[in-house]
């Protein structure tokens, strides 16, 4: 297969056509959801146009699903660096999955079992832990953000005791892009017995995942942030979902990835998910998959770097504005929040929008977020995410409409 660089791929996103006021429209709201190329949108009609049916029957359109159904969870694994599909499953959301797994982990548990949460985390990975402690009396301990926003490990280390039966961190941070340093919370859960669960969806489209490396025992992510439909996805390490009791019906598939899959999966946009990982691979080189993702994210990662430090180092040298998160030298996302002390993030939007610069405002769900940072109260923050389709120009063009924003 040919490489395609950065540089070269915004034919393959047909959305990247639309103008608005005679202005091609900038997509930096990709931590809300990234745009969809070609490849994707193909494997998802194909479903439609020729294999659209149910799984499990005797007759050759199931057979065909229950074949993009295994090469989508082979796909998937080789993209989160898992030896097996059988440890993938699929959900209409990271948010739904994530319900689903702590309703059957909570059973397990009760008054004296502690839960962690970070307030780094977005509600998708609070709200499941949260609520257990109203159904099963579990306590949910949550660790704090520093006040430069990056998460507070020496409160992670004092929130982790023996009664900890769970660490819930996110991978990378949607709203300030920090990337927290999980091997120190794997080796801190390890230390107490706890299970790790790492929420990766805003991870997953900037770097390779590494689910055996990093030793995690659940992560989720969604193919909607990397290129590819709305599926949740859920790792779960070998064996362990068999052992929880999950939601299910006594009619369903009792073992393995199926265990906690509710109702009938969206076929083609499963599709579209093994699509989606072959479209990021197909940025890089190497002799198998997996070689070729990492080889990709090398080179996306270096593109949406470059993109973003050029919108930072304009838009950080505007009076007043103060942009979030580390710099490029310490490992962090290419999404980049800013707030301004006489500016609301809604205003700096709206004037972004009426140009066709998409940005969104506010606390982007990781509300604990903008909470813990007093920002929650002046509305939130203006965050610009990067991925592989964005360019510079599109990065000054944002730079200059904040600033144009601040002089009116
Ligand atoms: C970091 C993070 N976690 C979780 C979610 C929730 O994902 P989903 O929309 O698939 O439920 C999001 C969505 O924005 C997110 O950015």
């Amino acid at each position: 297969m040919t490489e395609r660089t950065p540089d070269q791929c915004r034919a393959d996103f047909p959305s990247l056509e639309r103008q608005h006021r005679g202005q091609p429209i900038a997509y930096l709201d990709g931590p809300a959801g990234s745009q969809v190329p070609e490849p994707v949108i193909e494997a998802v009609s194909a479903v439609y146009r020729h294999s659209n049916g149910n799984t499990h029957g005797c007759f050759p359109v199931s057979r065909d699903v229950d074949d993009l159904v295994a090469h989508a969870r082979a796909t998937v694994a080789t993209f989160l660096g898992a030896d097996s599909g059988a440890t993938v499953s699929f959900g209409p959301s990271m948010t739904g999955l994530n319900f689903s797994l702590s309703r059957a982990l909570g059973r397990q548990w009760g008054p004296g079992d502690e839960v962690v949460i970070t307030a780094a985390d977005h509600e998708g990975n609070r709200a499941p832990w949260l609520r257990l402690a109203e159904e099963r009396g579990v306590t949910v301990r949550e660790v704090a953000l520093a006040p430069d926003g990056t998460l507070d490990l020496e409160d992670l280390e004092e929130k982790l005791t023996e009664r900890t039966r769970l660490l819930a961190m996110t991978a990378a941070s949607n709203a300030l892009g920090i990337v927290p340093d999980l091997a120190r919370a794997r080796r801190l859960t390890a230390a107490v017995g706890a299970y790790l669960l790492v929420d990766a969806v805003h991870y997953a489209p900037h770097f390779a995942i590494d689910v055996a490396g990093w030793d995690v025992d659940f992560l989720l992510c969604s193919a909607y942030k990397f290129y590819g439909p709305h599926v949740g996805i859920l790792y779960c390490r070998p064996g362990l979902l068999d052992q929880l009791d999950t939601d299910r019906l006594r009619t369903q598939g009792q073992t393995g990835p199926e265990r906690i899959q509710l109702g009938t999966q969206n076929f083609a946009a499963i599709s579209g998910v093994r699509a989606a990982v072959d479209y990021i691979a197909s940025f890089g080189e190497g002799a198998d998959l997996r070689s070729e993702l990492l080889s990709a994210f090398e080179r996306i990662g270096e593109h949406e770097r470059r993109v973003a430090t050029s919108y930072v180092d304009r838009v950080a040298a505007i009076s007043g504005v103060k942009v979030w998160g580390p710099a490029f030298e310490t490992p962090r996302a290419p999404t980049i929040a800013i707030s301004h002390p006489a500016r609301s993030a809604a205003e700096l939007a709206a004037h972004c929008g009426q140009q066709g610069i998409q940005v969104w405002d506010g606390h982007f769900y990781a509300i604990r977020t903008t909470e813990s940072l007093g920002l929650e109260g002046q509305g939130g923050l203006l965050r610009a995410g990067f991925l592989v389709y964005n360019t510079v120009s599109e990065a000054e063009r944002l730079a200059t409409a904040v600033g144009e924003a601040l002089r009116a």
